[in-house]
């Protein structure tokens, strides 16, 4: 069955507590937190306190996804502030073996994310070692992206090898889905998706999971 992670970047920040007890009673698997420094992606957002901060007013995994440069600098305090599950791009790390290591002995679960122009091939000596591979569907940054349509094409290749090499590594898709096109995105081979403005920019967040959970089933 398909997991649902709405992502926090598109709810209302000056009332979260209400906004994510409607995802929760929609059956959202899991909270999506996107962390941006400013420097990996053009947008600076929130860091390890809030996270915390969220941690304290769900009981919803944390799902956080790290586009900052030297990740590794802040996996403890992640950690620390309760995060469940850390993913870290592939782009511009240069010890991404090393990193996910760290992350794994950590005990949290780990994900390595690849950009829409990443080819998978980057993933043949890391898939492996990760619980979940994040495919981004837009260029990270910024919430309210379309989705880019040869993703796809993408995830089916993933999904395939995935299978074939009898690894237990989840698909987790992220960017632009909504409830038009969630059906055809997870047909591909989807185990998570990431929803941000699909859900929190509607009068009824609730309505919208649950819709999405039963247009996947
Ligand atoms: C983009 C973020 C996404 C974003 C998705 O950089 O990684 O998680 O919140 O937002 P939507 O669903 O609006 O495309
Ligand atoms: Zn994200």
């Amino acid at each position: 069955m398909v997991r649902i992670a709405p992502s926090v970047l598109s709810a209302d920040f000056s009332n979260l507590r209400d906004d994510i007890a409607k995802v929760e009673k929609g059956g959202a698997h899991l909270l999506h937190v996107d962390v941006m420094d400013g420097h990996f992606v053009p947008n600076i957002t929130f860091g390890p306190l809030i996270v915390g901060a969220l941690n304290r007013i769900t009981e919803l995994p944390l799902d956080v996804h790290l586009m900052v440069e030297n990740p590794h600098q802040y996996f403890k305090q992640f950690i620390q502030e309760g995060a469940d599950w850390i993913s870290i791009h592939c782009e511009g790390n240069h010890h991404l073996n090393r990193d996910i290591i760290t992350l794994k002995e950590e005990g949290v679960k780990v994900g390595v994310v690849l950009n829409p122009a990443t080819p998978l091939s980057s993933l043949d000596y890391i898939l492996d070692y990760v619980d979940f591979a994040l495919l981004m569907s837009v260029n990270p940054g910024f919430g309210g992206q379309k989705f880019i349509d040869n993703l796809k094409q993408k995830i089916r290749c993933l999904r395939e090898t995935i299978d074939k090499r009898a690894l237990r590594v989840e698909i987790e898709v992220d960017g632009g889905i909504e409830l038009d096109n969630i059906q055809e995105i997870v047909s591909c081979g989807v185990d998570i998706v990431v929803a941000g403005s699909s859900i929190f920019h509607h009068q009824d967040p609730e309505w919208v999971v649950r819709e999405m959970i039963k247009r996947c089933s």
